[in-house]
């Protein structure tokens, strides 16, 4: 392509460290949009004739079908899919093919492209968490009743109903359904038309190419057009923070599957055995979700240290840009998927969950607040009480309202039998009737309020 000024061509060592058509052909059908957008503006403008510009764009078409046919050819001497691209029409259509690259550098058009590719990457996500979503609000509206611990610390603390623990997940999505969506409308202006990185002297129209590829506009500083990558990291950032939550469920799952716990039974379709060991079955999907967050977050660190320190305008290491955006926008589709399985097919097992609330003392913060409220002592001195009740129950080995009245009496005399309803777990989470909180009223109300927000009827 630069025979011109050159005496002699790359050495292989140079066509191996320059070629991104490994990967960049995954580019293809953006390229190809791009260019035909590109061609037609120039016709309409009569920067290229009419009748070129039909058999370019022509030209274009049966090129997609050939990559649609038979994948995109790698040949490491025509560098990248834009080369690889032109080379091909140039095959088919002949010497006008060397107009489409009238008033187009390479920079603007890979940052069209790559633009065009996260744009659908942030698409696919924001249909990935809308399905996650759907499936955390259908098992909330199942287990509005069912109680189990809450953990601080990974410790019993407080029962809560199974509903609002799932539902904390669906807040985690809707901020990331947030974040994707902001990272959308920021990306979306056109970079088409800055060309090598100063614009260009030929009268095209950037508003035209901007609304044929979709964008709300083109961009408006040819220098930062070239050589930002903000689109791509926005869309890293929103895929590393999802990733996270989405490991973070997978580690709920993963305990919770585990024996000892045994509040879930997790799909046999989303889970192994072992060669060796007949009885295991493993949360193998689950445990992949919470490594791959750790390639998803790789991969934002990836592009940021890549693009640190670059001055203006493009320059060669971009092109690393791509390699970490496909992988964590596959691993990230493949994490929503299989989260969303688990959430849909697990089993809660209610009993389990039941039986490990009232384990642990999970009602003592309930002792603490009756006191304060029939008794009118201030929760400090509640807190010692409840404390000295809990000491006692944990030296006889039962639960706390298993103690007599006499013996908490003993402990404080104020206490009488009106507080062993308030020590149950229902009455527990039922009393949590805050905004926000987990008793089941609210907990049903918030999956009212999802169900609407989600578009499911009922
Ligand atoms: N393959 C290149 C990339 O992905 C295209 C842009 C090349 N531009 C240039 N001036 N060499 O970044």
């Amino acid at each position: 392509m630069w025979g011109g000024r050159f005496a002699e061509g790359p050495s292989s060592i140079m066509r191996e460290i320059n070629a991104s058509i490994p990967f960049d052909k995954a580019l293809w059908r953006q390229d190809i949009r791009a260019s035909k957008a590109h061609v037609a503006m120039l016709g309409a403008q009569g920067i290229v004739a009419p009748e070129d510009a039909a058999t370019i764009s022509a030209g274009l078409d049966q090129v997609a079908a050939e990559y649609a046919q038979n994948g995109v050819p790698e040949n490491w001497d025509l560098e990248d899919i834009h080369m690889t691209t032109e080379s091909r029409l140039a095959e088919l259509v002949g010497p006008v093919a060397g107009r489409l690259h009238t008033a187009r550098s390479r920079n603007d058009q890979v940052a069209t492209d790559f633009r065009l590719w996260v744009r659908d990457a942030v698409d696919e996500a924001l249909a990935g968490l809308n399905a996650l979503q759907k499936a955390l609000v259908q098992r909330a509206g199942e287990h509005v009743n069912t109680i189990l611990p809450g953990f601080t610390h990974l410790q019993t603390a407080q029962p809560v109903v199974l509903g609002h623990h799932l539902l904390a997940y669906y807040e985690m999505a809707a901020r990331d359904v947030s974040r994707f969506a902001d990272a959308r409308a920021r990306m979306n202006q056109c970079p088409l038309g800055s060309a090598a990185l100063a614009g260009t002297g030929f009268p095209i129209d950037r508003f035209a190419t901007a609304s044929a590829l979709d964008f709300d506009r083109p961009t408006d500083n040819s220098l930062d057009s070239v050589s930002d990558r903000d689109f791509a990291l926005d869309y890293l950032m929103a895929a590393a923070q999802c990733a996270l939550h989405l490991s973070r469920l997978a580690e709920e799952f993963i305990i919770w599957a585990s024996q000892p716990f045994g509040f879930v039974t997790l799909p046999d379709s989303l889970s192994t055995g072992s060669s060796i060991m007949p009885q295991k079955k493993n949360p193998d999907a689950a445990e992949l979700v919470r490594g791959h967050a750790g390639r998803i977050i790789g991969a934002l660190t990836s592009l940021m240290i890549t693009m640190k320190g670059l001055p203006l305008a493009y320059s060669k290491d971009m092109q690393d840009d791509k390699p970490p955006v496909f992988e964590a926008a596959g691993l990230l589709t493949l994490c929503l998927a299989a989260m969303t399985g688990m959430v849909e097919g697990a089993y809660f097992r209610q009993d389990r969950m039941r039986a490990a609330a009232e384990l642990g003392y999970a009602t003592a913060t309930d002792l603490a607040d009756w006191l304060v409220r029939q008794a009118n002592i201030p929760f400090r001195e509640a807190h010692h009480i409840t404390g000295a009740a809990v000491k006692l129950a944990e030296r006889k080995g039962v639960a706390l309202d298993q103690l007599s009245l006499e013996e908490l009496q003993a402990i404080d005399s104020r206490i009488d039998e009106r507080v062993f309803p308030a020590l149950s777990v229902e009455a527990s989470v039922a009393s949590r009737a805050s905004h926000g909180g987990t008793a089941p009223v609210q907990v049903a109300q918030r999956v009212a309020q999802a169900r609407a927000a989600l578009g499911l009827v009922g």
